[in-house]
């Protein structure tokens, strides 16, 4: 079914390389898809006023047809298109992390696909910040919606090559603009409340949006897996890599003792680890995912690790655990659905 000749168009100056970024724009305006990078990770763009533009991403990604999509902006203006009003809270959000890695919900205007936003009466909008991607985005002078541009229930993309793996043949166009950089998804706040409520932690900490606009909630689901999240994308399974993933809640000694009862069994066995801790394990496979001291070279390693055991042959993972907190949030939260919630506990046997 899928046989499209997919083309990669590399680009690494939007000014220098601008008819690469016109012939993919092209694309865009006449309604296929188009894979590109933000600073989170890549994104599969298609028009968002257009329904049959919107289709070819769920065929693409194989995404089920309840699971709406953010549509992404290159200037302010562009939200008039697509919020029917804009909340003061969400104003200064904008003004203080647009472009960035930060998604609003906002009451929705007609006139979007509705393909994007199935059955809701609200948008989801991000300005990115990437250069490439803004200039694509302006360059088809259209809002494009784009979800990360991974199979569905895979580790999302932060490389051009980790898009081409998962949607080769299945997409006209993947624009390479190399490594993204924060390596996480954007932060989603639905601010169609007084109190605005985070929905998806990311890019964004919920400390920085609170100095901005004082407290926020949080949706419950994100503390309660048996909750249903308010963010339709935030109940499937996600991340995860081929091999069961188990995270463990303990020292790096009971890391090993898991590995060595498991490999005793004869099975191979892979540990997903920082760099400090990186010689530490004796095991099939050892990734580490960046520094646990500076848990943003986590955010930003994170997905390609999980890719890198599908590489490998092992039977079983372990991980480690991060703080709850600050950008330790969103890798917690994509480690979690990574391992479908287990967790291996100390004190549980
Ligand atoms: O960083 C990002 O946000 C990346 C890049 C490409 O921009 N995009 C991304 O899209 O992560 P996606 O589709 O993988 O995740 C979008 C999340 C999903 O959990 C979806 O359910 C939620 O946002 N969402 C979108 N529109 C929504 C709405 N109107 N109400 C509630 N949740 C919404
Ligand atoms: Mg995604």
């Amino acid at each position: 079914m899928y046989k499209l000749k997919t083309n990669i168009i590399k680009i690494n100056n939007p000014i220098e390389n601008n008819l690469q970024v016109e012939e993919a724009a092209a694309l865009l305006r006449s309604n296929e898809v188009v894979a590109f990078p933000t600073e989170t990770v890549y994104g599969l763009g298609a028009n968002a006023r257009s329904d049959e533009a919107v289709k070819k991403i769920f065929e693409a990604k194989g995404r089920p047809s309840d699971n709406p999509l953010i549509i992404h902006i290159a200037n302010m203006e562009m939200i008039e298109e697509l919020a029917e009003h804009v909340p003061d809270k969400a104003r200064k959000l904008m003004d203080a992390f647009w472009p960035g890695p930060l998604t609003l919900i906002f009451p929705k205007k007609e006139g979007l696909s509705q393909a994007a936003t199935p059955g809701l009466d609200t948008v989801a909008v991000r300005m990115p910040d990437h250069v490439l991607a803004l200039a694509l985005i302006e360059a088809a002078g259209l809002p494009i919606a784009a979800p990360s541009a991974n199979l569905s229930g895979k580790p999302s993309p932060t490389t051009a090559q980790h898009v081409e793996k998962d949607l080769n043949g299945r997409i006209r166009c993947i624009v390479d603009g190399g490594e993204t950089g924060v390596g996480v998804e954007s932060t989603v706040v639905d601010c169609t409340s007084d109190i605005p409520v985070i929905l998806r932690p990311g890019g964004v900490t919920k400390e920085e949006i609170e100095r901005v606009i004082g407290s926020v909630s949080e949706d419950p689901a994100l503390h309660n897996a048996t909750d249903i999240p308010k963010s339709p994308g935030m109940k499937y399974t996600h991340y995860a890599p081929n091999a069961p993933f188990v995270l463990v809640d303990g020292s790096k000694e009971l890391i090993q003792q898991l590995v060595n009862e498991k490999r005793r069994n004869g099975y191979q066995v892979g540990v997903l680890t920082t760099k400090e801790n990186e010689g530490y394990y004796d095991a099939d496979m050892v990734v580490a995912c960046g520094k646990r001291q500076v848990l943003e070279t986590v955010a930003a390693n994170l997905y390609d690790a999980l890719r890198t055991f599908n590489e490998g042959k092992v039977d079983f993972i372990y991980g480690e655990m991060f703080p709850n907190n600050g950008i330790g949030s969103a890798i917690m939260n994509r480690l979690l659905k990574a391992a479908g919630n287990s967790v291996h506990r100390e004190n549980i046997e």
